[in-house]
């Protein structure tokens, strides 16, 4: 099922065809979405994770045509698609990933995204969770369950995303030289399926705790949040939580 975001960015789009495309942070979500879409004439995607590539290479294996590429490279390299211009650009939770694979580029990766971006380029991200006081039980349950996923993911050596809110990176686009031409937030609604994916991944990281005292208590706050956070997603169809958004720009 395509996401609301995806379709926002179709009804931006309209009748413009796609042309070349560049899915600058691909996953499966939007490789089938991308590699879907009628009028592009070749489909180049980037991930820096080698399982990334091969979860999607799984799912799009049979759309691909001769002259789609998908990549593994980091866009700290600058002879990684260097010289290249793509109609659309597409940046789908990327900025948020960054800080996994390249920490402090945020910013660079802007600039460095801009001559490539021949007409559009859209971006997608996640509002960080609200700091201090929270509106009520479901935003801090969501809150809670985030960090705690980024505290395994450290104690187990790893380096957490990080959200950006969209103001951030609709200023941080214009100082790179482009100009914004839509900016929306989406309400989240979280389902137990997703309080279960976000600790399960905390669940994963937990041998990789050389402390194994501490790693048998965060495994008893995982499975107790992930209670908490089943009986209110039951009793308020859902947590409604926070916003996603979509950023459409285009070279100044
Ligand atoms: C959260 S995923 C994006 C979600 C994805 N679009 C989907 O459909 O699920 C982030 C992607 O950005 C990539 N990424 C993050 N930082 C990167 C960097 N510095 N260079 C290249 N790719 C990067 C990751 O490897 C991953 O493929």
């Amino acid at each position: 099922m395509v996401s609301g975001l995806f379709r926002y960015i179709e009804t931006l789009q309209g009748q413009e065809p796609w042309g070349s495309v560049l899915d600058a942070g691909v996953g499966v979500n939007s490789a089938e979405w991308m590699t879907a879409l009628p009028t592009t004439t070749r489909w180049t995607a980037v991930t820096a994770a080698p399982g990334h590539a091969r979860q999607v290479r799984e799912a799009v294996d049979a759309r691909l045509r001769l002259q789609d590429r998908l990549l593994v490279g980091n866009w700290m390299d600058p002879a990684l698609l260097e010289g290249e211009v793509h109609d659309v650009v597409l940046a789908d939770y990327l900025i948020g990933a960054v800080e996994g694979f390249s920490p402090y580029f945020q910013e660079d990766l802007l600039r460095r995204l801009k001559p490539m971006v021949g007409r559009r380029l859209y971006i997608t991200g996640l509002d960080p969770y609200v700091v201090g006081e929270v509106p009520d039980a479901a935003a801090r349950c969501v809150r809670e369950i985030g960090r705690l996923r980024d505290v395994c993911l450290l104690l187990a050596d790893e380096t957490p995303y990080r959200e950006f809110p969209a103001e951030w990176v609709r200023d941080r686009l214009m100082e790179a030289g482009f100009r914004i031409l839509s900016a929306k937030r989406f309400p989240n609604r979280y389902r137990a399926r997703w309080v279960d994916g976000q600790l399960d991944m905390a669940v994963r990281r937990l041998p990789k705790i050389a402390d194994r005292a501490l790693a048998e208590a965060l495994a008893g706050r995982i499975e107790a949040l992930r209670a908490e956070g089943h009986g209110l997603a039951k009793s308020g169809d859902g947590l409604h939580v926070g916003f996603d958004y979509v950023i459409a720009a285009e070279p100044a």
